[in-house]
Formats: C-alpha cells, sequence, structure tokens
C-alpha cells in the first residue's frame, strides 16, 4: 500500500503555522495516544523553537492506560510537560490551566522582571488532522469563553478565546500536515483516520491492522469476533464476514464490509483500549 501526499497542502498550511507561532508564547500540540510517534510531525520542533511546549495525549480513552503513561514517561524524559486527555468526555481537562501556567513559569518571570504583570499566556493549539483539536479548545474553552477582538499587532483577523485572565488561546487550530516516509507510519495514521479512507483500499488497511494487532494484542479479535485465524489476514476477514454475517448476493462473503467493520470497531475503541505504538 502506497500514501501519496499533497505537497500543495502542506507549504500553506505551514506558512499559516509560521505566521501564527511569532504570537504566542505556548504550543500546545496533540497527539494520538494510539500512536503518538506517528501523530507527531517532526516540523513542530523547528517550528516551535523557543516556545514553551505542552504535549497533550489525546484520545487517551482509546488507549491503554498503561502504555498512555509510558508515553507520558517518554515525552517527560525529552523535557515536554505532558497531559493524558479525553476532548471529547472532559477527562484531564481541568489539570490543563495549572499545567499551562508551570510550562510558561520562565516567560512569566521574564515578564514580571520587565515590570509586564498579568499578561495572558498565548497559546495555539497544533496537531495533524482528526487528532481533536476543534474537540478540545471547545472542552478547555467551555461555555465561558468570550472571544476577544483583534488586538494592534495581530494579524488582522485573528480571534483570541480568553480562557480566564491568565491564558488566551488563538482560536483556529495549526493543521500540521503529517510527515512521513516511512510507510508504517502511513499505516499508523490512517488506521486512526488521519487519511481520508477514499484513497485507500479498505481490506489491505484492514489486513495490515490484523497483522499489527496479533503480535500486540493476540487473541484480541478472536474474542470479539467469535473466529478462530488470525494467522492470514484475509482468511480472519473472510471469518470475521462470515460470523457477522457480511454477504453480498448469492451468498459470498463481504470481506470489504466486515474490513469496514473492523476498522470502525478499532476506531470507536470497541475491540478495547488498544496502544499501536511502544515507548523506547
Ligand atoms: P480536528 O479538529 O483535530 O480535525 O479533530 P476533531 O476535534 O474534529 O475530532 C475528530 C474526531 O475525534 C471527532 O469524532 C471527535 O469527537 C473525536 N475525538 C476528539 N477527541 C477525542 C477524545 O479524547 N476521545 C475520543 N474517543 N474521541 C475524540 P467524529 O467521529 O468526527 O465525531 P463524533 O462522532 O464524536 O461526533
Amino acid at each position: 500500500m502506497h500514501f501519496q501526499w499533497y505537497p500543495g497542502h502542506m507549504t500553506k498550511a505551514k506558512r499559516m503555522m509560521q505566521e501564527n507561532i511569532k504570537l504566542i508564547d505556548l504550543i500546545i500540540e496533540l497527539l494520538d495516544a494510539r500512536v503518538p510517534l506517528s501523530s507527531r510531525n517532526p516540523d513542530i520542533d523547528e517550528l516551535g523553537k523557543n516556545k514553551a511546549r505542552l504535549i497533550l495525549l489525546n484520545k487517551a480513552d482509546l488507549a491503554e492506560d498503561k502504555q498512555n503513561d509510558a508515553w507520558m514517561e517518554y515525552f517527560k524524559k525529552k523535557g515536554f510537560a505532558v497531559v493524558k486527555v479525553n476532548s471529547k468526555k472532559g477527562g484531564g481537562i481541568k489539570s490543563i490551566q495549572g499545567v499551562i501556567q508551570e510550562a510558561c513559569k520562565e516567560k512569566i518571570e521574564r515578564d514580571r522582571k520587565r515590570g509586564i504583570l498579568n499578561r495572558p499566556v498565548r497559546a495555539m493549539v497544533v496537531g495533524i488532522p482528526n487528532v481533536g483539536k476543534s474537540t478540545f479548545i471547545n472542552s478547555l474553552a467551555g461555555k465561558a469563553c468570550a472571544k476577544t477582538g483583534n488586538k494592534p499587532g495581530v494579524t488582522k483577523g485573528k480571534q483570541w478565546i480568553r480562557l480566564n485572565k491568565n491564558v488566551e488561546l488563538l482560536d483556529t487550530p495549526g493543521i500540521l500536515w503529517p510527515k512521513f516516509e516511512d510507510q508504517t507510519v502511513g499505516l499508523h495514521l490512517a488506521f486512526i483516520g488521519s487519511i481520508k479512507d477514499e484513497i485507500l483500499n479498505t481490506e489491505e488497511l484492514a489486513a495490515e491492522l490484523i497483522r499489527l494487532l496479533e503480535p500486540y494484542y493476540p487473541g484480541i479479535l478472536q474474542e470479539k469476533y467469535g473466529i478462530e485465524e488470525t494467522e492470514d489476514p484475509y482468511k480472519c476477514l473472510a471469518q470475521i464476514a462470515e460470523s457477522r454475517h457480511c454477504l453480498l448476493r448469492g451468498n459470498e462473503l463481504d470481506t470489504e464490509k466486515a474490513a469496514i467493520l473492523l476498522m470502525d470497531d478499532f476506531r470507536n475503541g470497541r475491540l478495547g483500549r488498544l496502544t499501536l505504538e511502544r515507548a523506547e
């Protein structure tokens, strides 16, 4: 399976990010807790030089908790502030305000020394498509948010959400296009739904997921679908089709439907909480 990318999009997204990053103190980078490395865009480290950094392991509810903790340690060791969150249900969100202040304490101290008191921290949320940026912003801002108007020196049209007297958030998140030469990374991104399904062959994708799940979570598919086969992923799909009555006319097995069902079950956490990358 080979993934194709659209450099036009990437260049535009990068330009927007460069423009916005000048305005902010803190980058809040969302990763998908199920594939923390594949869902990171390495450009962010270059773009975000000299900024305070906060990594959120989002969709933590869909990933194995033990692995979430291991990934937290991994990123903490690299010097990032890290929080695991479930933006959809609000898990972990309450602690964010405190973590933001802590992550920005050097800037706050610098301001204080220069006699600038109470200037809010300005933050921007960034991440690859579908990682949960909008959900997170809504969850963090809640109902209490008030959009502040344009400010002098701020690019026209930029809107800031005032979270409280200490933090302002840029209301449009920065979209980082996934970046990879490694096709495994592409696969991981396809599994979590960050690459449009229309450009993928679902059966091939499902077969790859089956291949990956087997060593990490042996027996999981057998248990979920009441099947026996997982050595040959295509046979496995056929068995899922059989057990879930995915049939074409003439009672032929509809393995494409089974593949869609499997992908859907994985993405919605119905196979359980699964992490596809391990922190080394
Ligand atoms: P984006 O702005 O980064 O592109 O992502 P967006 O917020 O649109 O979120 C993408 C999908 O991920 C949404 O699902 C959203 O509900 C879901 N999501 C975001 N954060 C979390 C989380 O922490 N846990 C879980 N389980 N899901 C999360 P959707 O299928 O597009 O919409 P819906 O079915 O939730 O309405």
